[in-house]
């Protein structure tokens, strides 16, 4: 038996719940914090209670529908994900409790250095996306979790799902009414998670991109969608200029170079995005198909 134990943040969350299921399913010992970030003494109390090995933090507010709610809400976004997140990173880095934070790589934007196709960003290049107040907070948030030893930043990316989840990036450019087509870092959440749990394991420090190798379009996508899913189904681009005028916030579109992540684990075999996403289609269409979803409940843009 391993004398692992793990605090989650975030247990109502989506991220949170899927590692939640596959800690149980690897046999870890799972507890699940009921203290809110920001209230540092009841972080503390938790901390000391459980004296968990290992914390995830996969708790923050991303904004419902979206991140443009961050806009409106900015002390409470501040609130949960710069004070909370660094409350929880100080209290477990002071004591020696190494922690995993799930946080984002919406952090950057193509650049002339970084193009379409060309280099992707490293872990060491500063943030360059401000367009958007959860993305500016988050960037200025990561670089202050550099300081603390203990603590692993990983920087999800669109994170995509085998189900039609509203949360799963998939579900949600199906249901837009028009989409752009442009090239990005994602993260596949069935391959990736366990690979989070391998890099709490290891207890790595720093900063991570934590995507699939590679980036794919929306298009590309789409069309997959359309051929595992719902051959039925049509889509319609538009500019990312045409779609700013329909967002509070800008969106990153950025291509994140995961050698750091890859490197550190070599003995995973992480697949590049296209490959995964092939694997995606095909357990989403086995999981609708057992749930009576294809073809008749398929959902339709609102
Ligand atoms: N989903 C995405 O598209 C995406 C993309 C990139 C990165 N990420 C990052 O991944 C993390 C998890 O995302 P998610 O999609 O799983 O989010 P989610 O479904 O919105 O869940 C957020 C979780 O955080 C908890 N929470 C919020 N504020 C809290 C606070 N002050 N103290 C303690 N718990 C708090 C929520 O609990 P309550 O319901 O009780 O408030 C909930 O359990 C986020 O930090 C996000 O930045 C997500």
């Amino acid at each position: 038996m391993s004398d692992q134990v793990y605090l989650l943040y975030g247990k109502t969350g989506w991220l949170g719940g899927k590692l939640t299921t596959l800690l149980r399913e690897q046999g870890k010992t799972v507890h699940l914090a009921d203290s809110r970030l920001e209230n540092r003494e009841s972080v503390l109390k938790e901390l000391e209670t459980i004296k968990p090995t290992h914390v995830l933090n996969a708790a923050g507010v991303t904004g419902r529908p979206n991140v443009d709610w961050c806009e409106s809400h900015r002390p409470e976004t501040i609130r949960a994900n710069v004070i909370g997140t660094l409350n929880l990173a100080d209290l477990c880095s002071s004591k020696s409790i190494h922690c995993t934070i799930y946080a984002t790589g919406c952090i950057y934007e193509y650049d002339a250095e970084h193009t379409i196709g060309g280099k992707g960003f490293l872990e060491s290049d500063a943030p360059n996306f401000k367009a958007s107040f959860y993305s500016d907070t988050k960037g200025m948030v990561e670089n202050m979790l550099r300081v603390f030893p203990n603590v692993c930043v990983l920087r999800v990316r669109m994170p995509i799902s085998d189900d039609l989840s509203p949360r799963n990036f998939v579900t949600k450019i199906v249901k837009y009414d028009k989409v752009v087509n442009i090239p990005n870092s994602m993260t596949v959440l069935t391959d990736l998670l366990p690979v989070s749990l391998a890099m709490a394991d290891k207890k790595l420090e720093g900063v991570y991109n934590f995507c699939n190798p590679g980036a794919i379009s929306h298009n590309e996508i789409l069309d997959m969608y359309k051929e595992y899913i719902d051959p039925s189904y049509t889509y319609t681009n538009f500019t990312v200029e045409e779609q700013d005028k329909i967002l509070v916030a800008g969106r990153s579109n950025n291509t994140l170079d995961v050698s750091k992540m890859v490197n550190a684990l070599p003995e995973m075999e992480i697949k590049e995005i296209h490959v995964a996403m092939q694997g995606v289609f095909k357990r989403m269409k086995e999981n609708l198909t057992a749930e009576g979803i294809i073809p008749d409940k398929l959902p339709k843009r609102s």
